[in-house]
């Protein structure tokens, strides 16, 4: 049994109701985060919650959650279900209104929905070939704000699971943003640059992990925009999400990548170091 909690409630995941007038559901008026948890404990918790209070500031959902409560809530969450490790997910839309309307009444109460599943590992057979494709962006504009409406994301995955790819990588006017559900970094010299936050992606908080941990390595890391074709000449291409840590790719559509580089070795046991802490 995996226990959920809707709007402060304690219930079986399966028991889990909300209303077809819930905003989330008719315009897709919500936001989320997803949050790892290594033996009970949220990683990085501050960094999301600072991601999701920026978040529900900038689509202007009130709320009454102090960011401790919420903090609490996720602790909660995390406890009630018996796993080591959890990937868990927080969702809030602006809530249920009577009357479906594009402009939000003024009374409706947010929706708080938070619930957990084991974090897997990815299979040893995925890992040893990882292969990815490059795809044109076409989400909208603000790609920053980490909000439920995902369907180009969910296009751009289902198109990934019937190529076989691991990831879709994606390309706006020649330069890479970001995968449909991962930040990029590539290597080339011994260098790492990553498309900076300007490139309409999500702060990713792996991203920001990462970033720290090439600073401490005294690995030179740059954020900038990176072509496509410098993409495609790099010694090593990673991709990095709360759900899958950080993995390297093997071939980029019918290109090898050289994996000439021993960055990721390194960036990798750090990371772990990292999350076993
Ligand atoms: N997605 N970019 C996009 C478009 C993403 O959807 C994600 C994560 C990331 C990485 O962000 P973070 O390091 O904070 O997980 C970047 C999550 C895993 C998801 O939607 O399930």
């Amino acid at each position: 049994m995996s226990i959920c909690s809707l709007n402060g409630q304690f219930l079986d995941l399966k028991e889990a109701k909300i209303s077809p007038l819930d905003r989330g559901f008719l315009f897709g008026d919500a936001i989320y985060e997803v949050i790892a948890s290594y033996n009970n404990k949220p990683f990085k918790i501050e960094e999301h919650l600072d991601r999701l209070f920026i978040n529900l500031k900038n689509i202007k959902i009130s709320h009454n959650l102090s960011r401790q409560e919420m903090k609490n809530l996720i602790q909660s969450v995390i406890e009630k279900n018996d796993l080591s490790n959890q990937i868990i997910y927080l969702q809030i839309s602006r809530g249920y209104e009577e009357v479906r309307d594009h402009i939000p009444s003024s009374t409706s109460n947010p929706t708080i929905f938070v619930c957990s599943f084991p974090l897997k590992n990815i299979s040893n057979k995925e890992f040893s070939s990882l292969k990815v494709s490059l795809k044109e962006d076409f989400r909208w504009r603000k790609s920053n704000i980490k909000s439920t409406s995902l369907l180009a994301n969910v296009m751009y995955r289902i198109q990934a699971s019937e190529k076989d790819f691991f990831e879709i990588i994606l390309h706006e006017n020649d330069y890479i943003t970001e995968g449909a559900v991962s930040n990029v970094f590539c290597v080339k010299d011994n260098e790492v640059r990553t498309p900076s936050l300007e490139n309409n992606i999500l702060p990713g908080i792996t991203r920001a992990v990462i970033i720290d941990i090439l600073n401490k390595l005294g690995i030179k890391i740059i954020e900038s925009k990176i072509s496509v074709n410098e993409f495609l000449n790099s010694d090593e291409i990673w991709i990095t999400n709360t759900t899958k840590g950080i993995l390297l790719v093997s071939k980029v559509d019918e290109m090898k990548v050289s994996n000439s580089s021993d960055l990721y070795k390194k960036v990798l046991k750090k990371f772990i170091e990292e999350t076993l802490v």
